[in-house]
Formats: structure tokens, C-alpha cells, sequence
């Protein structure tokens, strides 16, 4: 039987909730489909570095490098700055292993009330792909004369040829396979150098993909289409920080953070990829059982899309739609009182029944 090794890293507050719901619901789609998985834990998180002062090992990424996917809860805490946890673990897994795409789809399910009104299922679909690797979060920048009137701060934004070439070529390129038709965040406008480079580089590729039909605009407007033309997208493409603001727009838009996945790409897969929910690890709901897990379950489901198991990815996403329509058990954020559990349970049933 076929095995995939998969590294789990659930990490801080809810992550370690969800976490094992994404796994109850990928054991029984192996069951179902027949593979399974070997699922190997590493507590890498806040609370261990409270304990180790270290996110993860010296050497982490060769402990997660063998395996085919890594998939991952959140990881923060209030006990400890944000910089450090996204600095010590998730962004060098992202930068080391050249998961230059974060990928996140937005989808508007039977069965979930969206703060916008008169949208129906089907009429909000789309994709946001977004800067991975580079752009506005660097490290490149500093500080001097600290806490003095001259205090002066510097930060770097880095694009380089490569890196905004490398994400624009997989937005068209998904766009020519989804409903082709590519949007790109821009702000040409106030930043002078690195967004008309990014403005060029999607003009040049756009002649590359005639049969892609393009659109940019500013990032503070798009936010305000976000809202009220959320049918105007099929492909979203940004810069890191833009893509990043996007994909936890998006997910708002249609319902509910809870339920939004994300991919950690590496196309090349010379290195493994990384799926987890867009949501962190919501320490204000943290220890209630509560937590929605749709967002790390279907996480699950990209997850098997990337392992080739395609047939079982399209059931446990039929399982979550199915679950969102019909079932009474929904977690508070969607509407019920049941438990992470019981979500879980639920979606893993509709899993295994298969219709
Ligand atoms: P958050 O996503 O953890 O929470 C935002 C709000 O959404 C909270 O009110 C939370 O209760 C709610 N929420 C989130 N996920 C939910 C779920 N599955 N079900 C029901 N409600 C849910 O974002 P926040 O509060 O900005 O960050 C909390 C911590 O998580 C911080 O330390 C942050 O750095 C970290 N974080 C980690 C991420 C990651 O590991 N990839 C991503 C985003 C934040
Ligand atoms: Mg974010």
C-alpha cells in the first residue's frame, strides 16, 4: 500500500486542535482510497522555545527535508513576539524549501452566512497566489541611534527578476487552466521602484499568455472590490505583504477565517511543500474546543491534490461542503455550538460513507 510520510508540526493554540482533525479526516480518505499515511510529530512551537530558546533545531530543515509534505498547524503566542515565531520556524521553512507560492483559495459554500449580502455559492471562486520568498518581508534593513530623536529605521523591500518572474509565470499559468483570467496587485502609485518592476515584468509575461486576460489595480482599491466585486476574480496575484493582507480579506469575504487553506509551493518540488490553514493559532479561542478545523482539513485536501491522491482530495472537499450544508454540527464561528471534534468527526464520516 502506498504510504506518504508526512512531517506534522501543529505548533501553538488551536493549532494543536485542528491539527489532529486534519489528520482524522486524511486517515479515513486513505482508508477509503487505499494508502495511508505515516505521520511523524515535531513540537516545534512557542512553548518549546520558551523551554529550548530555539522555534526548531539547528537543524530543522534537514529533519523535514525527507519528508513528502509538512503539514502545519500555527504557531504563535502571546508570550512570545510574533517576529520571533515567523522568523524562527515558518519562514525559513518557506524560504529554505523555495516555496516561492503561497497559494489560497476563497469559495463561498452553501450553508455559510458571508457579511456581504446576495451572494449565492458558485458566484465567488477564485485563487490568490502570493509572493512567498521575497518582496517586503526581508530582513535586509536596521536601526540607529536607538530611542534618541534621530532614531532612524530602515526596512527593505527586495524583488528581484527571478522572484516576481517565477510567481507572475504560475498565475498565468493556473489562470490558464481556471477561467483565464489574471488580476495583479500593484501600487505603482506610492512605491516607486519595486511595484512599476512588478507592473513591467506582468506586462512583458501577459504577451507570453494571449489567451489570458489581464487586469491590475492598485492594492487599495482591489481591497475595495474585494468587497463589493468579489465575482470580478478568478486569479489574484501579489507581493508578499499584498498577497498576505489579501488571502485574510478573501477568506472574510466568504464567511469565515476558520475555514481558509493555504499551500506552501514548491513547483519544482526539489524540496517538500508545506499546507496549512491561512488562520494562526487564535489564542483567544485556544483551550475551548471551538476552534473551526475546515481551514487545516481542507488544507489536507491541497495536500493530497500535491501527492497525486486527486480522487480523494475532491472527497474531502465534497465532505466539507456537504458538512457546511447539511450538518448540524458547525463550530460557534459558522453558526452552531459544536465541538472542533465533532466538526471533525463529522467531515471524517462524510469521508468515509463517500457519495
Ligand atoms: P488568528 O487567525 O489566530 O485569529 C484571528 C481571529 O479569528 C481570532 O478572533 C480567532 O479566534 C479567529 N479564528 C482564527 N482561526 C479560527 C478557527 N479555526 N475557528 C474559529 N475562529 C478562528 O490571528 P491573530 O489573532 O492575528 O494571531 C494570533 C497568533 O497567531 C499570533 O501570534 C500570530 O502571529 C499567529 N499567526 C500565525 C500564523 C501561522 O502560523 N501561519 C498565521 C497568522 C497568525
Ligand atoms: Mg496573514
Amino acid at each position: 500500500m502506498k504510504t506518504f510520510r508526512i512531517a506534522v508540526i501543529a505548533g501553538d493554540g488551536i493549532g494543536k486542535e485542528v491539527v489532529p482533525e486534519g489528520i482524522r479526516v486524511l486517515d479515513a480518505a486513505g482508508q477509503r482510497f487505499g494508502f495511508q499515511f505515516a505521520w511523524h510529530f515535531f513540537d516545534w512551537s512557542c512553548e518549546a522555545y520558551l523551554k529550548t530558546g530555539k522555534m526548531m533545531p539547528a537543524d530543522g530543515l534537514d529533519q523535514l527535508r525527507p519528508f513528502d509534505a509538512i503539514f502545519l498547524g500555527a504557531v504563535g503566542s502571546p508570550d512570545v513576539p510574533d517576529h520571533i515565531s515567523l522568523w524562527g520556524l515558518l519562514i525559513p521553512i518557506r524560504r529554505g524549501f523555495r516555496q516561492y507560492i503561497n497559494l489560497r483559495p476563497v469559495r463561498l459554500f452553501e450553508g455559510i452566512e458571508t457579511p456581504l449580502k446576495g451572494w449565492k455559492p458558485g458566484q465567488i471562486d477564485f485563487v490568490i497566489v502570493r509572493e512567498n520568498n521575497e518582496g517586503e518581508y526581508s530582513d535586509i534593513g536596521g536601526r540607529i541611534y536607538g530611542g534618541t530623536e534621530d532614531e532612524m529605521v530602515i526596512q527593505e523591500a527586495v524583488f528581484t527578476r527571478r522572484g516576481v518572474n517565477r510567481v507572475l509565470r504560475f498565475a498565468f499559468d493556473l489562470a490558464g487552466k481556471r477561467k483565464k483570467h489574471l488580476t495583479s496587485a500593484t501600487k505603482s502609485n506610492g512605491i516607486i521602484h519595486t511595484m512599476p518592476f512588478w507592473d513591467e515584468c506582468f506586462r512583458a509575461m501577459s504577451g507570453e499568455f494571449p489567451d489570458v486576460r489581464t487586469d491590475q489595480y492598485h492594492i487599495d482599491i482591489l481591497t475595495a472590490h474585494f468587497v463589493r466585486h468579489p465575482d470580478w476574480f478568478d486569479v489574484v496575484v501579489g507581493s508578499n505583504l499584498f498577497g498576505d493582507i489579501l488571502s485574510d480579506l478573501g477568506p472574510a469575504v466568504v464567511g469565515s477565517i476558520g475555514i481558509a487553506p493555504s499551500t506552501n509551493l514548491n513547483p519544482e518540488r526539489e524540496f517538500p511543500s508545506m499546507f496549512e490553514p491561512v488562520h494562526g493559532s487564535a489564542p483567544d479561542i485556544a483551550g475551548k474546543n471551538i476552534a473551526n478545523p475546515m481551514g487545516q482539513i481542507w488544507s489536507g485536501a491541497l495536500m493530497l491534490k500535491h501527492l497525486g491522491a486527486s480522487e480523494a482530495a475532491n472527497a474531502v472537499e465534497n465532505a466539507i461542503a456537504a458538512a457546511l450544508a447539511e450538518s448540524r454540527a458547525r463550530t460557534p464561528d459558522i453558526g452552531g455550538n459544536a465541538s472542533t471534534q465533532e466538526l471533525g468527526e463529522a467531515i471524517a464520516s462524510e469521508v468515509s460513507r463517500g457519495r
